[in-house]
């Protein structure tokens, strides 16, 4: 299977915040993030896999600031790293100033995406080629994050997960 650049799954979702996706603040419901953010890093996983791909874990939410009524929402989603059939996926979400159009970031998230075949099994996917500087530091961090996943859900021993014990020992 041929390894595949970053910018070849890459993804981006533009679309506004309506009325009926918000709080009674008139900013966005977080769950109707959630769900652009997973849909966008669904598309990401499957460009990458080129298979029916499933939400296995969501590693990581900021909502670090409020997304008001009728803002210009941008959904970044970029696999950081695949592995056998797990691919952690990397969300960035910007909104667009009315009048500069200048984007600011909003709110950030990791999720991690499986690849599985027609009966729902995990199935092997490409390897991912970082090239930036941000890639190859999201590339590196992947393996701690997934281990980390992979503790919190009761998937792995605490001391089996080398990367992160390395982490607490710097
Ligand atoms: C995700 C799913 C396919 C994993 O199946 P499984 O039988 O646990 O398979 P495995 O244990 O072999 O795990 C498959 C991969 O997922 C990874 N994985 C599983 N749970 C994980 C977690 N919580 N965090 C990070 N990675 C996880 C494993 O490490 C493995 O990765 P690798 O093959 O790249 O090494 C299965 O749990 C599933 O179908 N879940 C429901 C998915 C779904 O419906 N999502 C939408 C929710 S509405």
């Amino acid at each position: 299977m041929e390894a595949k650049l970053v910018s070849e799954s890459a993804t981006l979702m533009t679309d506004l915040v309506l009325p009926g996706e918000t709080n009674p603040l008139n900013n966005m419901f977080g769950g109707e993030l959630l769900a652009r953010m997973d849909r966008a890093a669904g598309i990401a996983a499957r460009r990458h896999s080129r298979r029916v791909c499933v939400t296995a874990s969501v590693n990581h939410v900021a909502f670090n600031r409020p997304i008001p009524l009728g803002s210009v929402v941008t959904v970044e989603a970029k696999i950081s790293r695949s592995f056998n059939s797990s691919m952690e996926v990397y969300l960035d979400v910007w909104i667009e100033d009315r009048e500069s159009g200048i984007k600011k970031k909003a709110n950030e998230a990791i999720y991690t995406f499986v690849a599985v075949d027609d009966t729902g099994h995990p199935v092997a996917i490409p390897e991912l080629i970082p090239e930036t500087d941000l890639e190859k530091e999201r590339y590196i961090g992947a393996l701690r994050r997934k281990q980390l996943s992979l503790v919190i859900a009761g998937k792995m021993k605490p001391s089996d997960a080398t990367e992160l014990i390395a982490l607490f020992n710097e």
